[in-house]
């Protein structure tokens, strides 16, 4: 065996040994039945400890990827790890005018009640969190910057913030103008500023479905229309059904998650996002790219965003460092294009600017080497989070339950057999201190009563399988 560990990454030793047996299941180098090494021959091979191979052994045997067989050692476990994935969804829609803020604000109440299992809160970075690294950098911000901190900042971004920014956008060979890019309230801000730069009250806004239910209540704020059009569980919007829609309606934008899509965790791929790109400008319809968690991929490359596609300047890329160091924050950006000044006097009304401080904190964040390091042990652990997940899934849940594979993200979309109701889940759920999200408010019409969503981004312990199990108990007390 040529595989190697390497004792200079963040990762311990087992870790790596566990993912190097994962990658080559999902390689086909090891087949499901096989029999794996022995401890012995394992640790002499990677030149690493017999305890380590064994805590490896241990860890994917709790994931349910091999098993111990007495006196025979261990085994690839032959049951697929990745369920039925949701099936295609042939929609015929039509705008809608959306009215779903009172489930919405139920789900935000489950959320923050103390001491739920918070399966219904996307918060990835709560799988390793920043919260120290971050502490240190805003104190020694606060020592060498005085009151210059706390006093109001420029209404389009702190300049080094920007230029951190701009020059990571250069490394997909996106080349953005200082001014082009603004500073937000977290990508939410610049997703509502985006709409406003583009639509007017009664216009038509294409969203994925399922998506986001915080972009489902904007559109429902500024008395907007949505037209839902369906997405594949494994890489995004179906583009024939958007051109069909594009012909058949006047859509004046589409607001698209174009690296990872929240709450199935698909992944658009390098070409659809370029055919999306082309498909839109020449309709002359904007696109509102939502990237929030482009830099949560489990693919080997980051997705590029799909402002570099564009060819007619017809692009908005919003997005945020909510989901890969702080929400509280509330620092996002929109790289705004053409629609910059109009985009930065909304920006004015609306909030003034974003609060300095995190700004400051954020670029000196970004500027140490944190941020990106912080990324590599964030992803490694949402991924194997997500295959536990799924395991503890098919373990409790009902048989024909489908699950997504997500390619990124902390998010998980299961759709429970037919006879099932989640939101009913969602209710008793909540009763036995447990949050999930149910399927409903990621459509803007009554869609997904039969899912759920779930999130891995969190630490993972005996108290979430048990919940997990807890959740399988009551979908089989009830049908
Ligand atoms: C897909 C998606 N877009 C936008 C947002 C809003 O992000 P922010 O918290 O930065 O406003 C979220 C937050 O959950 C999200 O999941």
């Amino acid at each position: 065996m040529s595989i190697i560990v390497d004792r200079h990454q963040t990762d311990f030793l087992y870790q790596q040994v566990a993912q190097l047996i994962r990658d080559m299941k999902q390689q086909g180098t090891l087949q499901a039945g096989q029999k794996l090494p022995s401890l012995r021959v394992m640790a002499a091979n990677l030149a690493v400890s017999v305890p380590t191979i064994k805590q490896a052994y241990l860890e994917l045997e709790r994931q349910g990827l091999i098993e111990a067989k007495s006196k025979s050692g261990y085994f690839l476990k032959a049951m697929d790890l990745l369920a039925a994935k949701p099936k295609r969804r042939r929609m015929l829609n039509q705008p809608v005018a959306v009215q779903k803020q009172s489930l919405i604000e139920q789900v935000y109440d489950a959320i923050h009640r103390p001491g739920v299992v918070p399966f219904g809160i996307a918060n990835p970075i709560a799988a390793s969190p920043t919260v120290k690294a971050l502490s240190r950098t805003m104190r020694r911000v606060m020592s060498m910057s005085g009151q210059s901190a706390i006093n109001y900042g420029p209404m389009d971004g702190f300049a080094p913030l920007k230029k951190q920014l701009i020059y990571r956008y250069l490394d997909f060979g996106i080349g953005v103008n200082f001014d082009e890019l603004i500073i937000t309230n977290g990508a939410q801000e610049a997703l509502a500023i985006a709409l406003q730069c583009v639509a007017k009250p009664g216009d038509v806004i294409a969203i994925e479905s399922p998506t986001y239910f915080g972009i489902i209540e904007l559109i429902e704020s500024l008395g907007l229309k949505a037209l839902e059009i369906p997405i594949c569980s494994e890489q995004g919007i179906w583009l024939d059904d958007l051109a069909k829609a594009l012909e058949q309606h006047k859509i004046v934008a589409g607001v698209f998650s174009t690296s990872v899509n929240n709450p199935v965790g698909s992944f658009m791929p390098e070409a659809n996002r370029a055919a999306l790109v082309v498909l839109l400008e020449s309709h002359e319809v904007v696109l509102i790219e939502d990237d929030v968690y482009g830099d949560l991929h489990f693919t080997e490359q980051r997705a590029k965003p799909a402002q570099y596609y564009s060819q007619k300047g017809l692009v908005i890329t919003c997005s945020s460092f909510s989901k890969t160091a702080a929400p509280s924050y509330r620092i996002g950006w929109m790289i705004a294009g053409r629609f910059a000044k109009q985009a930065l006097r909304l920006k004015r009304a609306l909030s003034c600017s974003a609060p300095l401080l995190n700004q400051w904190t954020l670029s000196e964040f970004l500027a140490s080497g944190d941020y990106d390091r912080n990324l590599v042990r964030l992803r490694q652990i949402l991924r194997s989070n997500k295959e536990r997940m799924i395991h503890q899934i098919q373990r409790h849940f009902p048989i024909e339950t489908c699950i997504s594979d997500p390619q990124g993200g902390c998010v998980i979309w299961i759709e429970l057999p037919v006879g099932y109701d989640a939101t009913r889940l969602f209710h008793e759920a909540l009763e036995h201190n447990i949050s999930i999200t149910p399927g409903s408010i990621f459509s803007a019409s009554d869609k997904y009563q039969r899912c759920l969503r779930m999130s891995y981004g969190l630490t993972w312990t005996l108290e979430i399988e048990q919940a997990i199990a807890q959740l399988g108990a009551l979908l089989k007390t009830r049908r």
